[in-house]
């Protein structure tokens, strides 16, 4: 086994839906990682309870179940918890999800300690831009929550603006923490109301939600008008993560709108595609 790869305990989990969970699993005193970065994680079905319990006495099992499975995964709790914390899709033939999905508390999982990715606040250089946009899909909210409970996120931009795109309203997962996090860290600032979040629910009508495509409610002004603040090359940075189609519809969309790709730390546009 590869030195950065240790073995980690399962401590809870919380059920969405039937395609979404989150889990948290214990964390490696050594493990550093920068808000907005991801890891690999490894599941060997094998070494879950529930295969223990529903398959390991059946000598005709597929030798693939005893296999180590890696995917990438970010990182939802902060650099600062004692634990770390996974949002997950299912998805229900894919080889790591479709075993991930039967984890229970007590179980051990594979974690590659070795931190990746830019979606982190640091790839922008100072002097900062005043509004902060983070526009997510699905699962890829699981960043934009670690920055979120990261103080120097919150005492770095004047706005925060957090558009969350989810199918089903019961897929709109973690708005409580949301809420909750909007009203602790928003008075660490003295600004309740420097966090602006925008749930958009696309396949039903749901109060309070917007209902369309981020790339149209952006080309429209919409996702703008409700925010209360324009989007500007001076003073604005983007970050967009979850599903590829969304990450390229909405960065022509910005780019339409006078935004440009951030590079070696300059411009406005940081992304993250999940597939
Ligand atoms: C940088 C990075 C970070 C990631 N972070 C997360 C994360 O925090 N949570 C998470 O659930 N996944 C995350 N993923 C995706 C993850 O690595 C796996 O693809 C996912 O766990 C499914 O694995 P699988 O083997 O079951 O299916 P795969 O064979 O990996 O994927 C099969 C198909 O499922 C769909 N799919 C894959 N992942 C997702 C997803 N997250 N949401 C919706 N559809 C998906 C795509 O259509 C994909 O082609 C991340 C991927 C990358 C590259
Ligand atoms: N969610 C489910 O009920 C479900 C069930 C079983 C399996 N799965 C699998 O899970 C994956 C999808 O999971 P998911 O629901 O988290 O992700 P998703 O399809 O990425 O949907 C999440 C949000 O992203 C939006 N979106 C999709 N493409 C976009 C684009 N080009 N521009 C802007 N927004 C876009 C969706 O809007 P739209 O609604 O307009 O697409 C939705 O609001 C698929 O592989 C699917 O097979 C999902």
């Amino acid at each position: 086994m590869s030195d950065n790869i240790q073995t980690v305990t399962v401590l809870s989990k919380t059920t969405w839906t039937p395609n979404l969970f989150s889990f948290t699993v214990s964390r490696p005193d050594s493990f550093k990682f920068t808000a907005g970065q991801f890891v690999r994680l490894g599941v060997n079905p094998s070494q879950l309870k529930y295969y223990q319990q529903t398959e390991a006495s059946d000598e005709s099992s597929d030798t693939a179940l005893n296999e180590d499975v890696f995917r990438a995964y970010s990182i939802v709790s902060s650099p600062f918890d004692e634990v770390i914390e996974f949002f997950s899709i299912v998805i229900p033939d894919g080889a790591f999800t479709s075993q991930l999905q039967h984890l229970q508390v007590g179980d051990e999982l594979l974690l590659n300690t070795m931190p990746f990715g830019f979606l982190t606040l640091a790839r922008y250089q100072k002097p900062l831009p005043k509004d902060l946009w983070l526009l997510a899909t699905g699962t890829g909210l699981a960043p934009f929550l670690s920055m979120l409970q990261d103080l120097k996120t919150w005492e770095d931009y004047e706005h925060i603006v957090l558009a969350y795109s989810a199918r089903t309203l019961d897929e709109l997962a973690y708005v409580e923490k949301i809420e909750s996090l909007q009203e602790d860290f928003g008075t660490l600032v003295d600004n309740p109301a420097k966090l602006i979040f925008i749930p958009i629910v696309t396949r039903e009508p749901v109060d309070g939600a917007l209902s369309e495509r981020l790339p149209k409610l952006l080309l429209e002004g919409t996702l703008q008008a409700r925010a209360g603040i324009a989007l500007d090359i001076d003073t604005t940075h983007v970050m967009l993560c979850g599903n590829p189609d969304m990450v390229e519809d909405t960065k022509e969309a910005l780019k339409t709108l006078g935004l440009v790709m951030n590079r070696r730390g300059e411009g406005n546009i940081a992304v993250e595609n999940y597939w």
